[in-house]
């Protein structure tokens, strides 16, 4: 049976529209999951929607609809954003579906029997954009607005259901102790690490007043608060409370969310699990922030990146392309409209799309639309060989630690060294030659670059994959897409003979948006 490969991105709230952050997340998910996929991984990758609670049932009012319609509507928005945007999701999971709210409701009774949820009060701060309840001394610290958001905090004083989250602290710091990667990048990991030792403080986990969610099963009263009721969503998409079939996926391999839910998911998600007596995900991998223009986006200044006007002007894989190739996966970064139209021009237009174009123009003229013999090679062939060759392991090493800007840098250097083989060589001026040596070496030369572009696409169509099924209808490479990474990405897979037809401009270029 093939290795098993769970990843999530969080679930999104469904108060506002899809933007640059969501798909950030969700396209580099994707690049994982498609990436483990040509491994012969048996991958489940998985994204969804968060429905519930105090933000969705304010959102909705403001709009004069029930937060079912709102969500319904938001919902249909981000499956339109993530069919555009390639993301091969293989299941999308709403928190209002009734799979969901019956494992929530089984999930809570065990807690209640396990004695791991007990009534008690709540004085105190919450953030209704962030749904958390704030400590005395981080409202205060923060002039009593949301960290995040900036928005005003909420006093509640209110009976709820507490989570035994105080019993865990040891635990966690010992997994934390045991499992070093259990959360990345390392500076979160120790931001985690030094949090915990502080000790835990038992968690509300229903509110009283709230009518849109799911309710406690002893307490028809409160429902569940809307972080357990999220969490755990990564659980009851497996069918947890069957533990059949699907529940081969869990433990997750990784976790992707932002590096502002992380407490959440760092740490009251593993006690969650802990207290269910279920194993802990992998690794929780929490990824930066993007500002725009050097600003942080926000409601307020409208300033958010829509993807959608990306993907109208240069269809899904630039935008994808950019975001992982721009920053470190885990740093903040900044998106411009000058960075981003200087990537896709330089990068994707100039080394890899001229790079198609020169090679596919080549054959068709000087060999009759067929991929030329390997014959006898020079030490400029070896050097291209070489970085063929060692790019899947390149390759591999990077996405094994999510640095997929190392591992995109990897593959472009095989474009860059195609290009520069191809100046070295200078197979225009051997096609210009009448003798039988220059005809076998331009032969030799135009086998090369045919390689290098094939090998290229392979390692780019998990970043790229619109893109590349282009690259491979031109190389003519039907079985291209069933081809295991084994056999596609070893250096020298392409048949002579292979026909080969030039097609339009991959990434044509661009003055501005
Ligand atoms: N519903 C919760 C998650 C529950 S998971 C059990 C939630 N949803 S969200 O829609 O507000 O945010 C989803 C993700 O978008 C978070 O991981 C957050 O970090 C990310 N981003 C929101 N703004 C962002 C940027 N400006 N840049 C990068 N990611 C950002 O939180």
């Amino acid at each position: 049976m093939a290795e098993t490969f769970y990843i999530t991105t969080p679930i999104y709230y469904v108060n506002d529209v899809p933007h640059i952050g969501h798909a950030y997340t969700t396209i580099a998910a994707d690049v994982l999951a498609r990436y483990h996929r040509t491994c012969g991984r048996d991958v489940h990758f998985l994204t969804g929607t968060d429905e519930h609670g105090q933000k969705i049932a304010q959102a909705a009012q403001e709009q004069n609809l029930e937060p079912i319609e709102l969500a319904d509507r938001v919902v249909e928005g981000f499956r339109q954003l993530w069919r555009k945007l390639q993301i091969s999701n293989d299941d999308f999971i709403r928190t209002s579906q009734p799979r969901h709210e019956k494992q929530m409701t089984q999930i809570i009774t065990k807690l209640i029997e396990r004695d791991e949820i007990y009534l008690g009060h709540y004085e105190g701060w919450y953030s209704v954009t962030q749904e958390q309840f704030v400590n005395d001394t981080e409202a205060a610290e923060h002039d009593y607005k949301c960290a995040v958001s900036g928005k005003p905090l909420q006093r509640v004083k209110e009976a709820n259901y507490f989570f035994r989250l105080s019993r865990y602290g040891d635990r966690l710091l010992d997994h934390l102790d045991k499992h070093k990667d259990f959360v990345k990048p390392q500076a979160r990991f120790n931001e985690v690490y030094s949090r915990v030792k502080e000790g835990l403080r038992d968690l509300a986990i229903s509110r009283p007043s709230l009518d849109w969610g799911i309710r406690m099963p002893n307490d028809p009263g409160h429902t569940i608060y809307v972080w357990v009721d999220a969490l755990c969503n990564y659980i009851t998409a497996l069918n947890y409370t069957d533990q059949a079939d699907k529940w081969r996926y869990w433990p997750a391999d990784f976790q992707f969310i932002g590096k502002d839910i992380l407490w959440f998911h760092a740490v009251i998600w593993p006690c969650l699990l802990m207290a269910l007596d279920v194993e802990l995900p992998r690794c929780v991998f929490a990824h930066g922030w993007w500002t725009h223009d050097g600003q942080k986006m926000s409601k307020s200044l409208g300033n958010f990146v829509d993807p959608a006007e990306y993907l109208d002007t240069y269809g899904p894989d630039a935008f994808r392309y950019f975001l992982l190739r721009e920053v470190p996966f885990g740093r903040d970064g900044d998106f411009s409209d000058e960075s981003f139209l200087r990537r896709y021009n330089t990068e994707l237009g100039n080394d890899v799309g001229n790079l198609l174009s020169r090679t596919t123009n080549m054959i068709e003229r000087y060999c009759q639309g067929k991929v030329p013999k390997r014959g006898q090679i020079t030490a400029d062939e070896n050097a291209l060989e070489k970085t063929g060759r060692e790019l899947a392991d390149h390759v591999d090493r990077a996405l094994a630690e999510c640095k997929f800007h190392t591992a995109l840098e990897a593959i472009l250097g095989l474009a860059a060294a195609a290009n520069r083989y191809i100046d070295a060589t200078e197979p225009f001026k051997l096609a210009k030659q009448s003798d039988s040596a220059s005809r076998e070496r331009l032969e030799t030369v135009l086998y090369h670059c045919a390689e290098a572009v094939r090998l290229l696409s392979v390692f780019l169509s998990p970043f790229m994959p619109a893109s590349m099924e282009k690259v491979w209808q031109q190389l003519c490479w039907e079985q291209a897409g069933q081809m295991s990474l084994d056999e596609s990405g070893r250096w020298g897979a392409l048949p002579s003979g292979t026909v080969v037809r030039k097609g339009p401009p991959l990434f044509p270029r661009m003055d501005k948006k």
